[in-house]
C-alpha cells in the first residue's frame, strides 16, 4: 500500500459539519464560528492536515455555501459534499461515498464542532488501526455522561459495543467512558462497514457507532484511545464556544510561555491560532493578538495593546494602548507609544511614533521621529493615498500630512503644520501662521475693558 510522508498509508479524513447548530442562535453555520480567530472547521482541517491526511472531505448540509467557501479557502483540494437529509452520523459519512469508493486507506471521521482534539490522540488512533483493529474510537471519561454514547469494553480492554444514551439500559447508563464521536475505520473497510449499518434504534438513525458491532460481526476487533474530556468538547452553544475558547487560550499561552515568553498576567492575554512570538518577548496585561501577528525577539508589548496582521521587529517597544492594524511592519528597535494607531505602514528600524498619532498607508524611514499627534491624512473621501517619510526625518507635533505626500530624508516639519506638498530632503517646512507679539498689550486691554463696563452700569 502507498505510504505518505508520515509513514502510514493514505489517510482520508471526513469532517462532519452538516448540523444546523440551532442552539448557537446564529445565521452563521456553527462550524464557521471562530476559536482563537480561526473557524472551528478550520481547526478540524488543520488537525487533519497535521495527521497527514491525503484526502479531505467535508460533509455539509444544503445551502451552506459559506461552509464550502471556508473549506476551499483553507484547502483547495478539499472535497465538500452535501448530506441532503440528516439521518444520522453513519448516513452523514456515506455522503462521501464517491470519495470512499476511490479510497483504499484508513478513514478518520472528525466533527466540525470539536476543535480542541489533539494531533497526538489521532496519531494514536491511526496507530491502532495499523496494529489491526478495524474500528478505533476516541473515548473520554465524562463527569456527566448523559446524552453520550457509552463505550462498553471487554476484559481485554477491547471495545465490544457502543450504546447510545437513548438505547442504553439503566446499568449501561452508569458507564462513564463515553464516545467523543471521533471514529476511525481500517484500510479498505469503511464502505463495507457503513453500508451494513441499519437504523433499528431509539432514534431511527444510522449510527456511526454501530460500526463497532458490524466490524465485530466480521470477526474483527475494535478499540478505544482515551483523550482528556477537554480535548473532545463539542460546541453546541455560545456558552460552550466560550468554554472551548478559554481552554484553547490557556493551552496556547502555556505553549508560548514554555517557548520563552514572559506574560505578567497570562489570563488577560488573548492569542490567535497562528500567533508567533519569539524568545524573551515580554507581554504586559490585557494585550490582544488578532490573526497574523509575528513578534521577533526582545520586544516589549505594554498593557492594553491590540495587534492584528502585524510584524514586529526585534527589540521594539509597543504601547501601552497601541493599535497595530493589518499591514503594519515595524522594524527592529522601533518605539510605538500610547494611543498610536498604525495601519498598512512600514516603520523602519529605530523610528519612533510615541504619542497620539495615526500613521496609515505610509512608510517611515529609519530613525525618523514622528511627533505627538501627527496624523497621516490618507483618505480624501474617495480613495486612499500614501505618505512617505524619509530616513531621520522629524515631524513636529500636531502635524497633518495630507497624502499623497513625501517628506525627504532628514527633513523637518514644524509643529502644527498641514503639509500638502512634498518636502525636500534636509529642508524645514512650516505652514502655520507666524507668531506675533505686542509688548504691554494686556495692560492696555484691561484698562479699556474696565472703562467700558463702568460706563454701561
Ligand atoms: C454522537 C454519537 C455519540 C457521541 C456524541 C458525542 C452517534 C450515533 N452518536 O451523538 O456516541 O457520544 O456524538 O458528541 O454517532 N451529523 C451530521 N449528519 C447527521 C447527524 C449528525 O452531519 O445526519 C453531525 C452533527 O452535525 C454533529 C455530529 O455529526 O457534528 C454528531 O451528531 P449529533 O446529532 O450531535 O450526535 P449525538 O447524538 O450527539
Ligand atoms: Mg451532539
Amino acid at each position: 500500500m502507498e505510504q505518505n510522508v508520515n509513514g502510514h498509508s493514505d489517510l482520508m479524513v471526513v469532517i462532519l459539519a452538516a448540523g444546523q447548530g440551532t442552539r448557537m442562535r446564529s445565521k452563521l453555520p456553527k462550524v464557521l464560528h471562530k476559536v482563537a480567530g480561526l473557524s472551528m472547521l478550520g481547526h478540524a482541517m488543520a488537525v487533519a492536515d497535521a495527521c497527514g491526511s491525503t484526502k479531505l472531505v467535508i460533509v455539509t448540509s444544503p445551502g451552506q455555501n459559506d461552509v464550502r467557501a471556508e473549506a476551499q479557502k483553507r484547502n483547495v483540494d478539499a472535497t465538500v459534499v452535501i448530506q441532503h437529509d440528516q439521518f444520522g452520523t453513519a448516513h452523514a459519512v456515506l455522503a462521501a461515498r464517491n470519495a470512499l469508493e476511490q479510497h483504499s486507506g484508513p478513514v478518520l471521521i472528525l466533527y466540525g464542532d470539536t476543535p480542541l482534539v489533539r494531533r497526538e490522540t489521532l496519531i494514536e488512533v491511526i496507530g491502532k488501526l495499523k496494529e489491526g483493529d478495524q474500528v478505533v474510537v476516541v473515548g473520554f471519561e465524562a463527569a456527566d455522561p448523559t446524552g453520550y454514547g457509552r463505550l462498553l469494553l471487554g476484559p481485554d480492554e477491547k471495545l465490544l459495543e457502543i450504546v447510545e444514551h437513548a438505547d442504553a439500559s439503566d446499568e449501561q447508563r452508569t458507564v462513564t467512558l463515553c464516545n467523543s464521536g471521533i471514529v476511525a475505520l481500517g484500510a479498505g473497510k469503511a464502505l463495507s462497514i457503513l453500508e451494513r449499518i441499519g437504523n433499528d434504534n431509539a432514534k431511527g438513525e444510522f449510527y456511526l457507532t454501530d460500526s463497532v458491532a458490524v466490524a465485530r460481526s466480521d470477526g474483527a476487533t475494535a478499540s478505544v484511545v482515551r483523550a482528556e474530556a477537554d480535548d473532545v468538547l463539542g460546541v453546541n452553544s455560545r456558552v460552550q464556544l466560550a468554554e472551548v475558547e478559554e481552554i484553547y487560550q490557556r493551552r496556547q499561552r502555556e505553549t508560548v510561555m514554555v517557548s520563552g515568553v514572559t506574560m505578567i498576567a497570562p489570563r488577560t492575554v488573548t492569542l490567535s491560532h497562528d500567533t508567533q512570538i519569539a524568545q524573551d518577548v515580554v507581554i504586559e496585561p490585557n494585550v490582544f493578538f488578532g490573526p497574523g501577528v509575528c513578534v521577533e525577539e526582545n520586544v516589549h508589548i505594554r498593557a492594553f495593546s491590540h495587534l492584528e496582521q502585524t510584524h514586529v521587529g526585534a527589540g521594539a517597544t509597543i504601547g501601552p494602548y497601541a493599535r497595530l492594524r493589518p499591514g503594519t511592519r515595524l522594524g527592529a528597535g522601533t518605539r510605538i507609544g500610547n494611543f498610536v494607531e498604525i495601519k498598512a505602514a512600514d516603520i523602519a528600524e529605530g523610528a519612533k511614533v510615541n504619542h497620539l498619532s495615526y500613521v496609515g498607508d505610509a512608510t517611515v524611514g529609519a530613525n525618523a521621529n514622528i511627533g505627538a499627534g501627527t496624523i497621516t491624512c490618507n483618505y480624501d473621501g474617495f480613495s486612499k493615498h500614501t505618505t512617505e517619510i524619509g530616513t531621520g526625518a522629524f515631524i513636529g507635533s500636531n502635524s497633518a500630512l495630507v497624502a499623497p505626500v513625501k517628506v525627504g530624508d532628514g527633513a523637518y516639519v514644524g509643529s502644527g503644520s498641514v503639509i500638502t506638498r512634498n518636502v525636500a530632503a534636509g529642508a524645514l517646512a512650516v505652514t502655520r501662521a507666524q507668531q506675533i507679539e505686542k509688548p504691554g498689550w494686556v495692560e492696555k486691554f484691561r484698562t479699556l475693558m474696565k472703562r467700558r463696563k463702568e460706563k454701561a452700569s
